[in-house]
């Protein structure tokens, strides 16, 4: 089985494509191509991602990005535009609210051979609305074209199964690649989540953050110390530069907000607010941030996100026994949280497997939209209806 994934939940743009093949429980999983086209650059200028932004650019880069998808997958042939009027007609009332993208589907996608795919995940949720529905009408006006199944695809399922895919091309899935219960801690920019995976496709959210998701305060943070878009690598690079001083001028502290409630859940917007007092006062006091202070500041907002995020996945690990613990979102590309994390396991002397996915699979793309389609593939279908909110 051949799955094409389409990724637009937030400013990167994704088309994916897998083949699967099973054998005696086992499943062999190849990578045909795996194509992003990142917005960072245009959202950069405006220190944060406007949706309606996002939108556009997907619309302009969809087409192009399945075409170097296709490419590399060497499925691209390039054919007469055979397609009936009533087929084309139907195409455009799809695309009628994506006049860049019908654009392009006309001139490119119209001239293009049916590619030997057999399903088209895409995702429709969590994100920003108008960004999926991007996604999801590109799927729907592929299916018209090439009569070919959509399967809807949660966002955050493609981040817990992107720790299955290695540096390599392929891997396998058999029952002892990941065993169950597994606790997975899904960090990003819209997300703080801690997740009991009983199964694949079997989820239950055991905790969440009651304000800010941990990349999101990264983000804020970094805009606080005028560092650029996106926050979470620049305070990681600063802080890690304080780490290797080893010295403290202004000894600076922030608080750990809900690390001992009862709960697994988070909270990211006081330590937030606690570091827009500290930045205030800094200035009130000497005029400026210089950057020595920004790497204080840096390294113990950091150390704080980090204390906070690995005492709740921990106990979370030890109270359902979880023998996997994988990670996923962009914050988990953070060192600091993994080398933090494996200490903790080490130290513990706890029984679990980390998981960490590749730092390309960190942040959103498209293959682990591609993979959560095979193993969502048989479910009843989810309506084809962009869901900002969904959850897991
Ligand atoms: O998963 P993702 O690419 O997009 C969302 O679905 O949100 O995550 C992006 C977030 C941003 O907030 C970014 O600042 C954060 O992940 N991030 C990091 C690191 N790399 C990316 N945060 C902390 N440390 C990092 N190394
Ligand atoms: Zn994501």
């Amino acid at each position: 089985m051949r799955i094409l994934g389409i990724e637009t939940s937030c400013d990167d743009t994704g088309i994916a494509i897998i083949d699967v093949k099973k054998q005696d429980l086992k499943k062999y999983f190849k990578i045909l191509s795996n194509k992003i086209h990142t917005q960072v650059e245009i959202h950069k200028e405006f220190g944060g991602v406007f949706p309606m932004m996002a939108k556009r650019e997907h619309g302009k880069n969809l087409v192009h990005t399945l075409i170097e998808s296709l490419k590399d997958a060497k499925m691209y042939k390039k054919s007469e535009d055979k397609y009936s009027n009533k087929k084309k007609n139907k195409i455009k009332k799809i695309l009628e609210r994506e006049e860049e993208l019908l654009e392009n589907f006309e001139k490119i996608v119209f001239c293009i051979e049916k590619p030997d795919i057999d399903k088209i995940s895409v995702t429709i949720g969590p994100g920003l609305e108008p960004a999926l529905w991007v996604g999801i009408s590109f799927a729907k006006a592929l299916k018209e074209l090439w009569g070919i199944e959509i399967i809807p695809v949660n966002h955050m399922e493609g981040h817990i199964l992107s720790v299955l895919v290695n540096k390599t091309k392929s891997f396998i899935l058999d029952k002892n690649t990941i065993s169950f219960p597994t606790i997975s801690l899904l960090v990003s920019g819209g997300h703080t989540e801690l997740v009991l995976v009983k199964n694949f496709g079997n989820y239950k959210i055991i905790g969440n953050t009651r304000d800010d998701a941990a990349g999101e305060a990264f983000d804020k943070v970094a805009r606080m110390l005028d560092l650029p878009y996106p926050g979470g690598p620049e305070i990681s690079k600063l802080a890690e530069k304080k780490r290797e001083q080893n010295n403290s001028i202004k000894n600076i502290t922030f608080p750990r907000p809900m690390m001992y409630t009862k709960d697994y859940d988070f909270s990211f917007s006081g330590l937030k607010t606690s570091v827009l007092y500290k930045v205030k006062d800094i200035v009130q006091d000497q005029g400026s941030l210089d950057k020595n202070i920004k790497m204080e500041i840096a390294k113990e907002f950091e150390d704080s996100v980090v204390d906070v995020l690995v005492y709740k996945t921990i106990k979370a690990v030890k109270k359902y026994k979880a023998k996997n613990l994988i990670i996923g979102g962009g914050v988990s590309a953070n060192n600091m949280l993994q080398k933090a994390l494996k200490l903790k396991i080490k130290r513990e002397k706890i029984k679990t497997k980390l998981y960490i996915p590749t730092r390309e699979l960190s942040t959103d793309n498209a293959l682990m939209i591609a993979i959560a389609g095979y193993i969502q593939k048989g479910k009843k279908n989810k309506s084809l209806k962009a869901i900002g909110n969904m959850s897991l």
